[in-house]
């Protein structure tokens, strides 16, 4: 193993003369200098080099360091703080320090100490259940059968739209890394729910194909892809009050609806059935997932937030209005969904308890980007769902203004 203590650092560490201090400057330009002629040496073509080689060195005398940078956002210029922006940033965005939103610094390094694989997680349990005649009822198994279908697509339409759409409209690197952390964890979601299909032995065209057969599946699948249509054209751009509103539609979709309604009836049904004892691998993973979907959930409503403080010509009656119409839209296709999958009470659960429960969560979204409940006096049917989810790490930068959650590797069920 490597140390520091192996080097002697004596000789760096004495204090310079005052005399010294002057000649430093000269010496970095002797450097300078020593610098760009070791180039032109290691640069020289010799007897020994290949065509190729020769060829390669050739072009490199070509290269103009000045046009290549050009294209590059920015002036060229130290980044300052206060440059930066969420979106339409001039400021360099290859320079990710200084932060400027510590809470997307603070997001990345939680999501990476969440880090998990789906194959870390025991299936056996789940497969003799899975396979045995009389272990679960056939609406345990709609149930099992239905999320496993609209989740494994489901996840794939985030990390696209995050990839191909998202991330270059969002101008700030701290943002951009958490983006990318996210977007991997959305790969090992969909890798998690690809393991479980493949260790149940279900039939992987029914199950990833559900999103184009079961209406209930379908409607919100098609209700996503629908706010990720404009934005995800290479010829889209933010810089106008349409096309910012554009955006934040987009953010307010997939991170308000899909990420904070749409998954709701299919963890809570999942989790709910782990907590008898049922499919715990699966439960398992689901748990996992959820702990990272409600660190998405709240890196993208201080995002929507951060865009409107920023910004606050783009929050008008309008866009208030809509957003409104958003949550409530995707609210009702997930009562929907709780109706499709529970045709019958279940698992100590019903869809009218789930309907209940999407109303108490969609007011939470509402009041989240600052808009008003739409379904007043609604109570949480499930508090043990947010015992799960830790109601600490639910809470956003808004809310808090404090990182205070630490990030822990062992899950437990109580
Ligand atoms: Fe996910
Ligand atoms: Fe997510």
């Amino acid at each position: 193993m490597l140390s520091w203590d192996e080097f002697d650092t004596e000789e760096e560490t004495v204090a310079k003369p005052a005399a010294a201090k002057a000649a430093t400057s000269a010496a970095a330009d002797k450097l300078d200098n020593a610098a760009e002629a070791a180039v032109h040496d290691a640069r020289a073509v010799s007897a020994d080099d290949s065509a190729a080689v020769a060829r390669a060195k050739a072009a490199l005398d070509q290269l103009d360091i000045a046009e290549g940078l050009a294209e590059l956002e920015g002036e060229g210029a130290r980044v300052t703080v206060d440059a930066k922006r969420m979106i339409n940033c001039r400021a360099d965005l290859n320079q990710l320090v200084p932060f400027k939103y510590d809470w997307a610094w603070q997001k990345y390094l939680d999501g990476c100490a969440n880090h998990w694989m789906p194959q870390e997680v025991n299936m056996n349990a789940d497969i003799a259940l899975w396979k045995s005649q009389d272990g679960l009822t056939e609406d345990e198994r709609r149930i099992v059968m239905r999320n496993l279908g609209f989740f494994s697509t489901a996840d794939s339409l985030v990390a696209n739209n995050l990839a191909l759409a998202v991330y270059r409209l969002i101008t700030n690197p701290e943002c951009r890394q958490y983006i990318l952390r996210q977007a991997f964890e959305e790969a090992i979601h969909t890798h998690a729910y690809q393991y479980c299909i493949e260790s149940l032995g279900m039939d992987e065209g029914e199950i990833f194909n559900m999103y184009h057969e079961v209406p209930s599946v379908a409607k919100k699948a098609a209700w996503g892809l629908k706010y990720t249509r404009a934005i995800s054209d290479p010829e889209f751009d933010t810089g106008t009050v349409e096309t910012d509103k554009e955006l934040l539609r987009n953010l307010i979709a997939y991170y308000c609806v899909l990420e904070g309604i749409f998954f709701y009836c299919g963890f809570t049904q999942i989790l709910s059935m782990g907590r008898r004892n049922k499919m715990t691998g699966v439960a398992e993973q689901f748990q996992y997932i959820l702990r990272d979907e409600s660190m998405h959930l709240n890196f993208g409503i201080d995002v929507i937030n951060q865009i409107k403080i920023e910004n606050p010509h783009l929050w008008d009656a309008e866009l208030k209005d809509e957003a409104t119409q958003m949550i409530l839209q995707g609210t009702q296709l997930e009562i929907e969904y709780a109706r499709d999958t529970m045709p019958r009470g279940v698992l100590g659960m019903n869809a009218a308890m789930m309907e209940d429960y999407l109303k108490f969560i969609a007011n939470r979204r509402l009041t989240q980007i600052g808009l008003k409940e739409e379904y007043p006096g609604t109570t949480n049917p499930f508090p043990w769902m947010s015992e799960i989810m830790d109601l600490k790490k639910e809470k956003n930068f808004f809310e808090t203004r404090v990182t205070e959650y630490q990030t822990g590797g062992a899950l437990a069920w109580d």
